[in-house]
């Protein structure tokens, strides 16, 4: 019940999906939350459910991690008002199709920004935090990135990306005692399938 007692873990993309049943998972845990999104009514449901469920402190942030004022913002007020981070989560994901012939520009600069720039900036404005903590972060990767699939070519580009993001962070940042991992998932059942 306690194991997370005295963490902060800051998730991304926590307003639905596998994002908001992690944050469940760490309120039973007696974790302290920062839970990220845009949708701002759905952020205070999660926020209701967390605080039952066991969370030991709980804040939203309001951010759109397309946006750098944001993601600075969303650690900022993390340590501000919880004291450190622990654990950053990486799951805010934008799913989208569309290959070669049928894609756009459009969409690929918006899937790599959501999927791969910003775990990338999140982990660098995390980490003097996470030095501190010895902490660890996770990257929700897909099983798309071991996949060969043309009609969502762009989006399978972005977690092979963060695969390889994964493993250079975790041989660059292993020596602070920071673990860096990422989960590839198959199916789940949410909003954006
Ligand atoms: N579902 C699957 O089958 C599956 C399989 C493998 C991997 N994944 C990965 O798992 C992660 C979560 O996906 P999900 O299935 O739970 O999807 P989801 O229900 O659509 O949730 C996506 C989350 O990302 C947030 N988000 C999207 N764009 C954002 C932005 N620009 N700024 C801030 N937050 C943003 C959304 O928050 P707001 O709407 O509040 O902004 C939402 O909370 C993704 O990285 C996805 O690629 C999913």
């Amino acid at each position: 019940m306690e194991e997370m007692k005295n963490k902060v873990v800051l998730i991304t993309g926590a307003s639905t999906g596998i994002g908001e049943g992690l944050a469940y998972a760490f309120a039973r845990k007696g974790g302290s939350l920062s839970l990220c999104g845009r949708n701002v009514e759905n952020l205070k449901k999660v926020e209701e459910k967390c605080v039952s469920e066991g969370a030991a402190k709980t804040i939203q942030v309001v951010a759109d991690v397309t946006k750098v004022d944001d993601m600075e913002r969303m650690v900022d007020e993390t340590v501000a008002k919880l004291g450190q981070v622990d654990v950053l989560i990486n799951n805010a994901g934008y799913g989208c199709k569309g290959g070669i012939e049928n894609g756009t520009l459009e969409e690929f600069d918006e899937v790599f920004s959501v999927n791969l720039k910003a775990p990338y900036y999140l982990m660098q404005r995390c980490l003097p935090h996470l030095k501190k903590t010895k902490g660890c972060v996770i990257n929700l990767s897909s099983c798309y990135a071991n996949m060969f699939v043309p009609e969502a070519v762009h989006y399978s580009m972005t977690k092979v990306g963060l695969d390889h993001l994964t493993k250079c962070a975790a041989i660059e940042l292993g020596k602070y005692g920071i673990r860096v991992n990422n989960v590839n998932p198959g199916l789940v059942v949410t909003e954006m399938v």
